[in-house]
């Protein structure tokens, strides 16, 4: 069932809310200021339900964050090359949030937007009607997105029609800690699984250049399950490069099916996360530049202590003509769906 709180007031008087997707087994919590997923509680190898998302306990911490701690990132997730792009012959500037970069949909992403929040049966969807030129991106764009919590799974999808020809490209931005947020444990005893042969190299920015590099022989080879904690402390110059992780990995599926993307398990907890999407890349981040006070619980965000599954587009696709294309034309309809299936590792 779904319930609802009251989740504070924001600078500007306006209300939010904060939405409570319970299956008896888990409970998800999302709030319509930036549709945040908020807390993810499952249960533990002894059956301990663990929140297993960095987050905070009111409105006014989102309105002030800048990690996009577990948020829902538009117009365009990831970085836009000097913040610019062209579409039809036509040059549109983008704000520049990340260096000489566009980043997450800039100034004012979907992060700081109130959503108007609609709920029928299990699903909440929160919409949100970005106007033309909104942050320099062309055509009014009709965005929604839904969360649905099935019975082991949290199904994300994101909708939207522009009605001139734009670029689009939307995720979640949870940061994972399957010891459990408040465990003040990081990544050291995660282990991780991507299904890619490939990955984007960045530059000194975390800019993707281009460059598609092959997994195998570097510290990105994630396609068997391997501890993360030891790759951060590796020799790998990608990850040494960037302060970790902090790539898009080309996934290996046909275009546009619905797979399994990667897998993700804390050894204590034994909390096992799987991560499908329609999506051809995920974007992981191993919280490099994380750096907060006071979370949910009081505790502190550090470094490498959660790790983001950001299925996507390509990040900076609108530079590249081999990347897939993410323009989404007049009037046609942008689906897509993303679900983060839960269970205990030794469960098979
Ligand atoms: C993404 C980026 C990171 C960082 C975080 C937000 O995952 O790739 O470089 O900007 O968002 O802190």
């Amino acid at each position: 069932m779904i319930s609802v709180r009251d989740f504070g007031t924001l600078t500007d008087g306006r209300r939010t809310q904060l939405f409570i997707l319970d299956n008896g087994k888990a409970s998800v919590y999302i709030t319509d200021f930036g549709a945040h997923i908020v807390s993810f509680n499952v249960p533990d190898k002894n059956g301990v339900l663990t929140d297993i998302v960095l987050g905070f306990d009111n409105c006014n911490r989102y309105e002030g964050d800048v990690g996009y701690i577990g948020a829902t990132v538009g117009r365009f997730a990831n970085r836009i090359e000097g913040g610019s792009f062209a579409l039809n012959d036509i040059t549109y500037n983008l704000y520049t949030n990340n260096g000489p970069n566009h980043l997450h949909g800039g100034k004012e992403g979907f992060n700081h937007k109130l959503f108007s929040a609609f709920v029928e049966k299990e699903k909440l969807t929160l919409s949100y009607d970005s106007p033309d030129m909104e942050e320099g991106y062309p055509g009014n764009l009709n965005f929604s997105v839904s969360f649905e919590l099935k019975s082991d799974e949290l199904c994300i999808e994101y909708f939207a029609k522009t009605d001139k020809d734009t670029v689009v490209n939307f995720t979640n931005h949870a940061y994972f800690n399957l010891n459990g947020a408040l465990s003040e444990k990081g990544l050291e005893n995660h282990l991780m699984q991507i299904n890619a042969e490939a990955f984007c190299r960045g530059d000194e920015n975390c800019l993707a250049t281009g460059e598609i590099i092959p997994v195998r022989n570097t510290g990105m080879d994630f396609r068997r399950l391997t501890n993360v904690g030891e790759r951060l402390l590796g020799e790998d110059k990608d990850i040494s490069a960037n302060c970790g992780i902090d790539h898009n990995f080309v996934l290996s599926m046909q275009r546009g099916q619905y797979k399994k993307a990667a897998e993700l398990i804390s050894e204590d907890t034994g909390i096992k996360l799987e991560c499908f999407t329609d999506q051809p890349g995920i974007q992981i981040y191993t919280s490099n530049f994380l750096d907060l006070k006071d979370g949910k619980g009081m505790v502190d965000y550090n470094k490498h202590y959660a790790v983001c599954l950001e299925t996507q587009g390509f990040p900076n696709a609108t530079e590249f003509s081999y990347f897939p294309s993410p323009v989404l034309k007049a009037g046609e309809e942008f689906y897509s769906k993303t679900s983060y299936k839960f269970s205990l590792a030794n469960e098979e």
